[in-house]
């Protein structure tokens, strides 16, 4: 097994990708923190990997508030005994628009994508110093390689954790802490429909989320969607110790889009 007596936590794994990781990482043997607001989400996973014959536990609130960020680590240490992993994978779409921005919604993204991921990760590193090293997993995306033209905040808070993982990286391989990023394209969860249905996303006249997030699809060059799954399993190689001598890296998980 691939992850066997490894102890982590996965953020936003009530759904999408979240959940196919931690379900797949439980799988490979590792006990898992289930992290989301939904707190029937994290339950149902709990319950999928638990009756799988896996370890994991639901630790449900809402990773906008710092002490909730702070504390899921507290907690996962206190239950298994220590912290090996953090696949910190929660993320907000923000605004499309820029003129008239909803500073609002510029702020919940940046706090998502940005903010609370540090807040954990400040909690993480004692903790997987204390094991003798450790893996830390982020959600960036292709808007944090080459940006998208409707997602004006969101690029900024990607590219943000981009540059973290480069920072980071080389601020604790010594410490074999390894730092790395996967970078989806357009991945089949309930997030891409917000994306495409906000407003100013420019949809055209007479087409729907739907329609348009199908022709989305089309556009990549292998001509379909991620499945979560497929996230997933870049997520548990850049994890594991198959990765062992892989940092710093933020890879795309997209079809060939950025190809
Ligand atoms: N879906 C895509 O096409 C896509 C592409 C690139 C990157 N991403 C990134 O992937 C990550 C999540 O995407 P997904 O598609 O797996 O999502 P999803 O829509 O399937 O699930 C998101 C989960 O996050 C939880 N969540 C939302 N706000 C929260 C909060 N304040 N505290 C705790 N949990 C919260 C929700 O309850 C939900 O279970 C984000 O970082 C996103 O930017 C998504």
């Amino acid at each position: 097994m691939r992850m066997q007596n490894k102890i982590g936590i996965v953020t936003a794994a009530g759904s999408g990708m979240g959940r196919a990781g931690a379900i797949r990482f439980a799988k490979e043997g590792a006990s898992v923190a289930v992290v989301d607001l939904n707190a029937d989400a994290a339950a149902e996973v709990v319950k999928e990997i638990t009756a799988a014959g896996g370890t994991a536990m639901a630790i449900s609130g809402d990773l906008t508030d710092d002490a909730f960020a702070r504390n899921i680590v507290r907690d996962t240490v206190r239950a298994y005994g220590g912290l090996d992993f953090v696949w910190n994978h929660v993320g907000h779409p923000g605004p499309a628009a820029i003129e008239g921005l909803d500073w609002a919604d510029y702020d919940l993204a940046m706090n998502l994508n940005v903010r609370t991921v540090m807040v954990t990760t400040v909690a993480a590193l004692p903790e997987m110093r204390a094991r003798g090293g450790g893996s830390l997993l982020y959600t960036a995306s292709t808007s944090g390689l080459t940006g998208s033209q409707f997602s004006p905040v969101y690029n900024i808070a990607k590219f943000g954790i981009v540059g973290l993982v480069h920072g980071l990286s080389k601020r604790y391989a010594k410490e074999k802490i390894r730092v790395n990023a996967v970078c989806p394209g357009p991945v089949d969860t309930p997030m891409l429909r917000v994306f495409v249905a906000r407003p100013d996303s420019q949809m055209p006249a007479g087409e729907t989320a739907e329609t348009l997030v199908q022709k989305r699809g089309g556009q990549v060059p292998m001509g379909r969607f991620a499945r979560p799954e497929e996230v997933a399993n870049a997520a548990l190689f850049l994890l594991s110790d198959e990765a062992s001598y892989i940092t710093g890296v933020s890879l795309p998980v997209d079809g060939g889009a950025t190809a």
